[in-house]
Parts: structure tokens; sequence; C-alpha cells
């Protein structure tokens, strides 16, 4: 018989892989997301420098969240592991908002 504490924990880590996988583009704050763009991943994705030079038009809504969910950098993996859910998430907001086929599609950023 598993005890409570064993059925809380593994409750718990259910919720958690279910919370990380479910991360499509909403709910994200795109301004603080802009803001974190710029310093985050602008340093290496500037035209000469060492990612391909990156604005939210490159790729579209559904790229964007597919790089968030399921790429999530693994170019340099170290990049996305360093920052938290919430910045990611609020990364990713941004890019999606400003995304090719958006609304709202930008160059800036
Ligand atoms: C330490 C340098 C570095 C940082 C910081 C960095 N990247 Fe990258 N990124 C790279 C390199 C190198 C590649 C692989 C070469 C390429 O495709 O540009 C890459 C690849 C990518 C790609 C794939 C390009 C494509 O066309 O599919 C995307 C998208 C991307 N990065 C987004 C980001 C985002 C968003 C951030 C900020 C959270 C970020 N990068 C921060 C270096 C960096």
């Amino acid at each position: 018989m598993m005890n409570i504490y064993v059925k809380v924990g593994i409750a718990i880590a259910i919720a958690f892989s279910l919370g990380s996988q479910v991360m499509a583009a909403e709910g994200g704050n795109p301004k603080k997301g802009k803001h974190l763009y710029k310093k985050e991943c602008k340093a290496c994705h500037s035209a000469n420098s060492e990612g391909k030079e990156l604005t939210p038009m490159t790729k579209t809504m559904s790229q964007w969240d597919r790089f968030f969910t399921r790429d999530m950098h693994k170019a340099k993996p170290a990049v996305f592991e360093a920052l938290s859910e919430k910045d990611l998430k609020d990364i990713q907001q941004f890019l999606y908002d400003h995304a090719a086929d958006s609304d709202q599609p930008a160059t800036c950023g």
C-alpha cells in the first residue's frame, strides 16, 4: 500500500510535468518579454553575431510555439536552461504577438 505522502508526491510530480508541456503562447507578459528578448537574445541574434539575425517576424505564430515547446533552443540548450519558465513564457508571448502572420508583425525588438 502506498502511503499518503507517496500519493501526494506523485500527484505533484504529474501536475508539474503536465504544466510544463502545456506552454502555448497565452498568459505571458509581452512587455516584459520584449525587454527580456533584448536583454537575453539580441546579443547573439543581431547582425554579425554568433546566431542568425532574428526578429519576431522570422517565424509564424505556430513556429514560435513549436520552437518554445519542442525545440527549446536545442542549438544551445544552456540559453533556455538559464531562464525561468516565466521569463521564457514572456519572451514567447512577445515573439508570438508580433510573428510574421500576427496582427502586428514587427521587425523591431
Ligand atoms: C549565447 C548565444 C545565444 C543566445 C544568448 C541566444 N541564442 Fe538563439 N541561437 C544561437 C546559436 C549559435 C544558434 C544556432 C545558429 C542559428 O540558427 O542562428 C541559435 C539558434 C536560435 C534559433 C533557431 C533559428 C532558426 O532559424 O530556427 C532561434 C529561434 C533562437 N536561437 C532564438 C533565441 C531566443 C528567443 C533567445 C533568447 C531567449 C536566444 N536565441 C538566445 C545562439 C544564441
